[in-house]
């Protein structure tokens, strides 16, 4: 593939858009994708909502969509996102949980204006030193790519990268961490975790009338430690799913079996949004969007079998979520 830069696609880096997420009180969304539909919802809401957002695909979702016709998906973005009335679109591809500097390095060549090396699973001494050699790659480039590093440990399933035990973030390795690596942002473990099954019961109250699980708080002490060591500094939550009930019961309601599915409240990310954390990961409640639109549309409509018949309230009901958590937790809304 050609080596191409991100601002010949029109996109651009996470620079900017964070510094003055910060300094607002505010988080940028980053919304994984995998399809087409999800893509034009994402681009839909964002323009309609007047804010910034980031494309993020993991390294499994490239493998899905194929990293050829992502780079020109992206770029599609932005030409969409002008399409529909928006001069100047703020729009990120963004490598989601890169496993090496190899996937780091071919995202960065093939137009992704940010990307994530995960090594926190390493030991802190090997995940410095690889975040590093990201950081001098991504930040030689004739445009700036942005590289967000992670310390501390998350658990859940999201893709390929798996953890059974979490931890969280040492606050007095931050400092540390962000000086010798030169990262542009910091992804932090407080107790959010990937996927649609957050917690266990036992680590849950139930609540009696609804039987659903009401899930422990996070650590804001821990995420305040982190913010008092480095004032300022683009943090970012991963796993934030708030797992919606209604698309749950709606998905259980027409066959499906999602028992005791449960994410983080949504007052949770809307505290969380208006601190250093500038940049919140959802993934989960897009899959849940989609499938609960699709499995109600197959129960009502058994006789239909064109895509675009339940693809387009599948494409319908992501947006809608996706203008939710623009509006009415993240705030990015109106910061173009
Ligand atoms: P969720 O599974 O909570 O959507 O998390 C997504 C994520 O963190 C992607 O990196």
């Amino acid at each position: 593939m050609k080596k191409t830069s991100y601002k010949e696609l029109g996109l651009v880096n996470t620079k900017a858009m964070f510094a003055k997420a910060v300094k607002g009180g505010y988080a940028i969304p980053a919304f994984n994708f995998n399809t087409m539909e999800q893509m034009q919802a994402i681009v839909q809401a964002a323009v309609e909502t007047k804010s910034p957002v980031i494309m993020q695909v993991s390294k499994g979702a490239r493998k899905y969509a194929n990293p050829t016709i992502l780079r020109y998906m992206a770029q599609g973005a932005v030409e969409y996102a002008k399409e529909l009335g928006c001069k100047k679109p703020q729009i990120v591809l963004h490598l989601d949980h890169g496993d090496s500097f190899e996937t780091c390095k071919s995202c960065i060549d093939s137009g992704f204006s940010s990307v994530m090396i995960d090594g926190s699973s390493l030991p802190y001494d090997e995940n410095v030193k690889l975040t590093k050699k990201v950081v001098a790659y991504a930040h030689k480039q004739k445009d700036y790519v942005t590289v967000e590093a992670e310390l501390g440990v998350l658990a859940g399933v999201e893709d390929e990268v798996q953890a059974e035990e979490s931890h969280y973030t040492k606050p007095e390795e931050v400092i540390d961490f962000v000086s010798k690596t030169g990262c542009d942002s910091l992804a932090i473990s407080i107790g959010t975790s990937h996927g649609a099954y957050k917690f266990k019961p036992e680590q849950c109250t139930r609540d009696p009338k609804t039987g659903k699980l009401i899930p422990p708080p996070l650590a804001f002490d821990v995420l305040k430690a982190i913010e008092k060591k480095l004032p300022g500094f683009p943090i970012v939550l991963h796993g934030s799913s708030s797992v919606p009930q209604d698309e749950v019961d709606t998905i259980n309601k027409f066959g499906g079996k999602l028992p005791d599915a449960v994410g983080i409240p949504e007052e949770q990310l809307r505290k969380a949004a208006k601190s250093a954390v500038c940049k919140i990961n959802i993934d989960s409640d897009s899959r849940l969007a989609m499938t609960a639109a699709v499995r109600q549309h197959f129960a009502e409509h058994p006789e239909h079998f064109d895509p675009r018949q339940y693809l387009t309230p599948a494409r319908d009901n992501m947006k809608k979520m996706y203008v939710h958590k623009i509006m009415k937790v993240l705030g990015s809304n109106d910061k173009l």
